[in-house]
């Protein structure tokens, strides 16, 4: 592929803007300055820098962010600083695919909640990752309010009715972690589901955090704020 059209797939601009990128300087590839913008390159497994961004080639970009509190997963948020503003720019302007634009959060934690979020530009990985029918479980370590009691458990675990659902919604599984703490793994990803899931019993989540989603747990040194991208392991272990 020609290095004005790697760097395009890459988000880093239009193709004008890229080629001129690389024929002023900024670009090298594999360590070595390219100033040819025409310059042919296989893309698979390729590293460039461009501006002084190390970039490695990625036909889709899939991603783990470890959401800090007081973020947005809109890209257009009302109060809180967005999620897409911790992340570099070419991430968030990838050309098109399919209806995707950008990489895209996949499924949506609140402002307060923290820890796992993925984010793609792949949207049958989205919908995959989304799909109620695909049951891929996402675990919530919640604290609460109020002391958790066998019995709010039990109710969590045979279903809890939510004001605009008839059906009931249920945890697929559920243990108290302390007095005030509880795990909860879920299977689907309703609004604001564990909030309304924990009110419905009597209690009311105090803190929220997504520590696994599928077989894949945060990795312990990714901290707050920080992202990076997903390997081929991970996504293995992300998808039953
Ligand atoms: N359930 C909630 O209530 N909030 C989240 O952010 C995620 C799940």
């Amino acid at each position: 592929m020609q290095l004005q059209d790697i760097l395009y797939s890459q988000g880093f601009g239009t193709r004008r803007v890229c080629a001129g990128l690389i024929q002023k300087g900024h670009v090298t590839v594999m360590g070595e300055l390219c100033t040819d913008a025409a310059a042919d390159f296989e893309e698979v497994g390729l590293g460039f820098t461009a501006q002084g961004v190390a970039w490695p080639y990625q036909e889709r970009a899939y991603l783990l962010l470890n959401k800090p509190a007081g973020t947005e997963c809109s890209q257009k948020p009302s109060t809180w600083p967005s999620v897409y503003t911790l992340l570099p720019s070419p991430l968030r302007t990838r050309p098109q695919k399919a209806s995707v634009q950008g990489v895209q959060c996949v499924g949506r934690l609140d402002q307060d909640t923290t820890g796992m979020l993925l984010m793609t530009d792949d949207g049958q990985f989205i919908h995959k990752m989304n799909s109620p029918r695909r049951h891929v479980p996402k675990v919530y370590e919640v604290t609460t309010k109020h002391p958790v009691d066998q019995k709010q458990i039990d109710r969590l675990l045979s279903g809890v009715v939510l004001d605009d659902d008839p059906k009931p919604v249920l945890a697929a599984a559920c243990v108290a972690t302390s007095e005030l703490s509880l795990q909860l793994t879920l299977t689907e990803g309703k609004y604001h589901q564990v909030k309304r899931m924990l009110a419905a019993v009597g209690n009311r989540v105090e803190g929220l955090h997504r520590s696994r989603i599928g077989g894949m747990t945060l990795p312990a040194d990714l901290l707050p704020g920080q992202w990076r991208w997903l390997s081929a392991d991970d996504l293995a272990l992300l998808q039953p």
